[in-house]
C-alpha cells in the first residue's frame, strides 16, 4: 500500500499462547494481565473481548487469550498470519502432550518464532529435565541444549518467572523488527464477531497496520461498513487507535468472518477489489458447468470421543457451496477399518480420519475402489485438506484431456495412438482414466491406461499441454478407440 519511506514506526508484539489442556495458558494470562500496569487501569472492568494490551518495562504487548485461541487456528488455516510470537506453554508436572506437538506444529508451519514456558514450577512433582528432552525429542531445541529457543520456568501461583518470560517475549519480538507506517490504510485480522442484541454487530480486530479511525470505512472479503464507533480492549471510546491494539468496531453491515483480513481508511474502489482478493475462503458459486445439487458424504474417525467432536464441530463450519449439502454417514472412534471403506463405497462417502489411519485392509481396498480418505494428526490441517477438496468437488476432477483421434497399433496392452489435448496437460508416466461415449448410457469412465511414451512432432517430450496434437503408447487392457478421452488427474 501506499508505502512512505522513513514512515516505519515500531508496533508492539501481538502474541498468542498455545499448548495442551490445562497446562496453564489461561492462569498464565490471567497472572499477567493482574500485575501489569494496563490491568491495574481496567479496575473492576472484567475483560469482555479475546485480547488484551498489557506493558512491561514501559512497552505494551497484546495478548491474544484463550477464545482468540480458535480465531487463531482458523487463521492458520487460511493461512494469515495473527500472531508475531507464541508461547508454547508445556506443564512440569505433564510434559510434552498430543496438543502441545499439535502446537509445535502450528507454530513451526506458520514460522512464528516463539518462547517456551514451563509452567507449574511450584508444584511438587515436577520434572523440568524430562520436559526439557521431551521438547528436544519434538524438535524443539532450547537454548543450551543444541537450540535458540528460549524457555523460562514459570508459577502463575507464586509469580515466579514471569517477569523473566515477558522480558524473553520482548527480546523475541525485536528480533522481528515490527514496524508499521501511520500513513498507510489501516489493516489487520477479525479476531471475533458477534451480532450483539443491544449494539448490533460487534467486531473485534487486531491492527497491525496504519491507524484505526472513527468515522473511516472499513472492509473484509465478505462484510464492510463504517466505524461508528471505536473502543479499545477495556471497552473504552476511542477516536483513534494505533497497532498493535485490539479495538472492538460497531458499524458494520454485516458480519464479517472470524480470522479475515480487514482494511480501513478512505477506501477507493481499488482498495475495495483488493480486500476482497484476501477471501481464501471465498467459494465460487459461479462453477456454470456444475449447477446441480451435489451431497458430499463424509465418514468420521477420530482416537478419542473427544477429537471425534472436535472434527465433527469444525467439519460443519466449512463453508460449503449453495448446490452443496453436507451429510455425516457415520462417525466413530478407533483406527479406519475395510468396514469403514466398504461402508463408503455403498454410500459414495469418502473417510476423514483425525489423529488415526487405516488399517491395510482399509488401504487396499481404498485404493481398488477409488475411496477417499484424508488423515492428518493436526486438526487445522485435517480441515484444511477436507475444505480444499470440497472445493474441487465442484470442478472437473480432471485436468487434462486428451481425444483420441487415431489408434494406430497394439501390442500385447501395449497400444500405440495419437490425439488432440483439450483441456490441460498430458504427462508421461502419469496414469489416464479412459472415458468412452456408450449406448445408452454417455460418457463412462470404463479403466485406466499408464502413459509409457510420449511424443509431439515426432519428438520424445515429458508433456503436452492444451491445443497440441500428439503420439503416445498407452498400457492398458482395455482397447481404445478412437473418440474415447483420456483424462489426467
Ligand atoms: P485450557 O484452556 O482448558 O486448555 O486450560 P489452560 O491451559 O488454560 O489451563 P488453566 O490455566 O485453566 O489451568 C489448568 C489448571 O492448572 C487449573 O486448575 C490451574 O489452577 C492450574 N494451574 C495453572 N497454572 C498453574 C501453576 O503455575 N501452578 C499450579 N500449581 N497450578 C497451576
Ligand atoms: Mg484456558
Amino acid at each position: 500500500m501506499n508505502e512512505t519511506e522513513n514512515q516505519n514506526l515500531k508496533r508492539p508484539p501481538v502474541v498468542v499462547v498455545v499448548g495442551h489442556v490445562d497446562h496453564g495458558k489461561t492462569s498464565l494470562l490471567d497472572y499477567i494481565r493482574k500485575t501489569t500496569v494496563a490491568a491495574k487501569e481496567a479496575g473492576g472492568i472484567t475483560q469482555s473481548i479475546g485480547a488484551y494490551e498489557i506493558e512491561h518495562s514501559d512497552r505494551k504487548i497484546t495478548f491474544i487469550d484463550t477464545p482468540g485461541h480458535e480465531a487463531f487456528s482458523k487463521m492458520r488455516i487460511r493461512g494469515a498470519k495473527i500472531a508475531d510470537v507464541g508461547i508454547l506453554v508445556v506443564a512440569a508436572d505433564e510434559s510434552v502432550k498430543p496438543q502441545t506437538k499439535e502446537a509445535i506444529k502450528a507454530l513451526v508451519d506458520s514460522e512464528t518464532p516463539f518462547v517456551v514456558a514451563i509452567t507449574k514450577i511450584d508444584k511438587s512433582n515436577v520434572d523440568l529435565e524430562k520436559v526439557k528432552n521431551d521438547l528436544t525429542a519434538n524438535n524443539v531445541l532450547l537454548e543450551g541444549y543444541g537450540g535458540a529457543v528460549s524457555y523460562q520456568g514459570v508459577s502463575s501461583k507464586t509469580g515466579e518467572g514471569i517477569k523473566e518470560l515477558l522480558d524473553l517475549i520482548l527480546l523475541t519480538a525485536d528480533l522481528e523488527e515490527l514496524k508499521y507506517n501511520p500513513e498507510n490504510l489501516a489493516s489487520g485480522f477479525v479476531l471475533e464477531a458477534k451480532m450483539d442484541s443491544k449494539r448490533g454487530n460487534s467486531v473485534t480486530v487486531i491492527l497491525k497496520d496504519g491507524k484505526l479511525k472513527r468515522g473511516d470505512s472499513i472492509a473484509t472479503a465478505t462484510a464492510k461498513g463504517k466505524i461508528k464507533i471505536l473502543e479499545n480492549f477495556l471497552g473504552k471510546s476511542a477516536e483513534e487507535l494505533e497497532p498493535s491494539s485490539p479495538a472492538v468496531i460497531l458499524g458494520f453491515e454485516t458480519l464479517p468472518e472470524t480470522g479475515e483480513e480487514f482494511l480501513a481508511g478512505k477506501l477507493s474502489e481499488e482498495d475495495l477489489a483488493k480486500v476482497k482478493k484476501t477471501a481464501v475462503r471465498k467459494l465460487e458459486t459461479s462453477d456454470t458447468k456444475n449447477k446441480e445439487s451435489q451431497t458430499i458424504r463424509v465418514i468420521l474417525k477420530a482416537d478419542t470421543a473427544g477429537s471425534l467432536e472436535a472434527l465433527y464441530d469444525l467439519l460443519k463450519k466449512i463453508p460449503i457451496k449453495e448446490n452443496q449439502t453436507l451429510d455425516v454417514i457415520s462417525q466413530s472412534v478407533g483406527e479406519i477399518t475395510d468396514n469403514d471403506v466398504k461402508n463408503a463405497v455403498a454410500t459414495k462417502a469418502m473417510v476423514l480420519g483425525f489423529r488415526v489411519k487405516p488399517n491395510k485392509a482399509a488401504e487396499n481396498l481404498a485404493n481398488a475402489q477409488d475411496v477417499m480418505i484424508i488423515t492428518d494428526e493436526i486438526i487445522y490441517r485435517l480441515v484444511e485438506g477436507t475444505e480444499k477438496t470440497f472445493l474441487e468437488m465442484g470442478k472437473s476432477k480432471f485436468s487434462g484431456e486428451l481425444e483420441i483421434l487415431a489408434v494406430f497399433s497394439a501390442k500385447n496392452n501395449k497400444q500405440t495412438i495419437g490425439g488432440q489435448v483439450n483441456r490441460g496437460q498430458i504427462r508421461i508416466k502419469s496414469w489416464l482414466e479412459i472415458q468412452r461415449n456408450l449406448p445408452n448410457k454417455g460418457e463412462e469412465i470404463i479403466g485406466k491406461g499408464k502413459v509409457l511414451n510420449l511424443q509431439q512432432n515426432k519428438k520424445e517430450v515429458n508433456a503436452v499441454n492444451e491445443g497440441n496434437q500428439c503420439g503416445l503408447i498407452l498400457e492398458s487392457e482395455i482397447k481404445i478407440e478412437v473418440g474415447d478421452k483420456l483424462l489426467s488427474k
